[in-house]
């Protein structure tokens, strides 16, 4: 991977200040770099990826400010500097914030302060403005099921802070929480009024406004899902059972160079732990427990079959279907044996073989208990993030390897299907395929709906062209990627961006549903195989949750089939190159002890499953 200096302040600044603000650059969804300061500034970023356009972005406390191609300087490095200039005047302005920030934190409560006023000359004209003479820590003027623009930090009572109101309704606002002055003026004359606002501050502001049209629509929309929808949750061998040191990730995580935050070590110890985890997900309301057995374990040299290992997922079906749950199997979920590896890998085509053989071995031992089988997981995500990103096992960046892995991940998966249904057991079986809501930017360039049109080809539509046949397609939705006349570019400036890299944009499930369903002619019945937000607030979690169910209540609305939900994760686990940073779980796990806790969302999605409606 190549990095580059795209950047550089000197003079005039204080880099103190401004390293103290933490800011990064994302690309894609990976944060790659940090501006470095040695008495001056530089930006550093990775190119390389997706031709040299793969989105970076600068981030400043979780926000986008700026993104484009690396390469060009006036889209990306200008307003990126610019925007550091203002913040300077502003730390070198009036003490606006001082005093009642804890020691040490006052960078981030100037960051936050400036996520709410940033641009104020430009972005505020024509919009109300309250002054707020007071917020406290997590509060704001956020709607709590909907959470726009709260603030984190503590401002001072004597710092009055400018506050736009757009979208939202006025029952929304939570006054008690905030104080505000001339509230009733406010309220008569600003609220309900966003379309006001200037277009150039659109991102949050247009966010309210879909979302208020969005919510008066789910509001007059039963919020009931149909009967014999299925809720269930999901984990994957390798990042939670712990102790998988044949495969191909472990020996990635190991690697020299390797781009791996930790290894994967004792994971979460669901080889020994699993009884108690199938039990929880139960005890919360599920319906069905997604989990994948691991290849190198089952087969750990070319055709010696551990009858063990076997034994250990019949267990594992076993204790599903004794908490009166469906177990979902998956047979590939990113590892792969090492001996396979050695022999090549999935660009090679004996890999569809071995493959084949190893399913039919384990479907053989397992059919019987296995309620429904899922094939290859995010073939198309092995392949790219493998193959081109170098960001995955095997780590190389090469067209035309990528390609050969593309191939072989199809026709295994369309060999596989077949075999599976061969049983024992007569359960339905179905590819889970990496999707994102795709859009182009400017939404009607010509070249950038080309390029958009040709990654959505290489990513989507030639796995959903093969497996209209299949029993269901498990849709996998996490965010939305914004496709520029020259590729990939970064999240929106204003969007939040989470712990992967990627917005927050969970409308994105009802945006992928949606292209399956029309992209496959309503050919075959959609299952929401993965769906989720890795955060460390839980009440985030629930509001994505929330956002993406009504997408999929619209999607039913409008006849689209689509048989269930899953939850990614069950658990805190290992997020891959992340390591444990990223939290998807609605269950935690103190990895010191390996205790589980519940957290208020996994109670919250469990009342939601077992009420098969959308609930507060
Ligand atoms: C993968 C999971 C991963 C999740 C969150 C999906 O692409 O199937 O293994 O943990 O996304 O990043």
């Amino acid at each position: 991977m190549e990095h580059g200096v795209v950047g550089k302040i000197t003079g005039g600044l204080q880099p103190d200040a401004l390293v103290r603000r933490k800011l990064t650059f994302t690309v894609g969804w990976s944060p790659v770099a940090v501006a470095q300061v040695e008495g001056e500034i530089e930006f550093e970023s990775m190119i390389a990826m997706f031709g040299g356009n793969f989105g970076p972005a600068l981030l400043d406390a979780g926000k986008c400010l700026g993104c484009g191609d690396v390469g060009d300087r006036g889209r990306v490095v200008e307003p990126i500097l610019g925007y550091l200039e203002r913040c300077r005047e502003t730390e070198d302005g009036p003490p606006a914030l001082d005093g009642g920030d804890p020691a040490g934190s006052e960078g981030q409560a100037i960051a936050n302060a400036l996520n709410v006023v940033e641009d104020r000359d430009s972005s505020i004209a024509g919009a109300q403005e309250v002054r707020v003479q007071r917020v406290h820590a997590g509060l704001g003027f956020n709607c709590p099921s909907r959470g726009h623009e709260c603030l984190p930090g503590h401002l001072p009572a004597e710092h009055t802070l400018a506050i736009r109101m757009g979208a939202a309704a006025p029952e929304d606002i939570e006054f008690d929480l905030l104080e505000v002055e001339e509230v009733q003026k406010f309220v008569n004359c600003g609220l309900g009024h966003s379309n006001n606002l200037p277009h150039r501050h659109a991102p949050a502001h247009r966010c309210c406004r879909s979302r208020v049209t969005r919510e008066t629509r789910v509001r007059s929309m039963a919020k009931n899902f149909p009967e014999g929808f299925r809720w269930g949750t999901a984990t994957a061998a390798h990042q939670v059972e712990g102790g998988n040191w044949n495969n191909d990730w472990w020996a990635w995580e190991h690697a020299g160079g390797s781009p791996c935050e930790e290894p994967s070590g004792d994971a979460v110890d669901q080889w020994h732990l699993y009884e108690q985890d199938i039990a929880l997900c139960a005890a919360l309301g599920f319906d069905n427990y997604r989990f994948s057995i691991e290849w190198s374990r089952i087969e750990p040299e070319p055709g010696l079959f551990s009858r063990a290992a076997l034994d250990h997922y019949r267990r594992v079906c076993a204790a599903c279907h004794a908490h009166g749950m469906e177990p979902v199997v998956t047979f590939h979920h990113f590892t792969t044996p090492r001996w396979v590896a050695a022999e090549g890998g999935w660009h090679t085509a004996s890999t569809v073989d071995r493959f084949l053989r190893f399913s039919e071995v384990a479907v053989g031992a397992l059919g019987d208990l296995i309620g429904r089988a899922c094939t290859i997981n995010e073939p198309n995500i092995v392949a790219m993030i493998g193959y081109q990103m170098a960001f995955f096992p095997p780590g190389v960046s090469d067209l035309d390897q990528y390609r050969r892995a593309t191939d072989n991940f199809i026709a295994a998966h369309e060999r596989v299907v077949p075999i599976l249904r061969g049983g024992p057991g007569d359960f339905p079986v179905g590819l889970t395929l990496s999707m994102a809501d795709h859009q182009a930017v400017p939404a009607d360039d010509p070249d950038a709906l080309s390029t958009l049109d040709a990654l959505r080809r290489d990513m989507e539509d030639q796995y959903l062209d093969v497996c209209t046949g299949d029993d269901f397609l498990g849709v996998q939705t996490y965010s939305r990627t914004r496709v520029g006349p020259k590729g990939v570019i970064g999240g929106e400036p204003g969007y939040d961006i989470l712990e992967m890299g990627y917005e927050f944009y969970p409308e994105a499930l009802e945006a992928c549903i949606r292209r399956a369903w029309e992209y496959t002619g309503g050919a075959i019945p959609l299952l929401v195989t993965e769906n989720g937000i890795g955060t460390h607030d839980d009440d985030q979690r629930r509001r994505y949750v929330t956002t993406a169910l009504e997408g999929v209540l619209a999607c039913l609305a409008d006849g689209i089939d689509v048989r269930g939900y899953t939850y990614w994760s069950l658990l805190d686990n290992f997020e891959w190159c992340f390591g444990y940073r990223p939290r998807f779980g609605i269950i935690d796990v103190d990895r010191s002890t390996q205790r589980r806790i519940v957290k208020p969302s996994g109670e919250w999605l469990g009342s939601v499953a077992r009420a098969n409606a959308l609930i507060e």
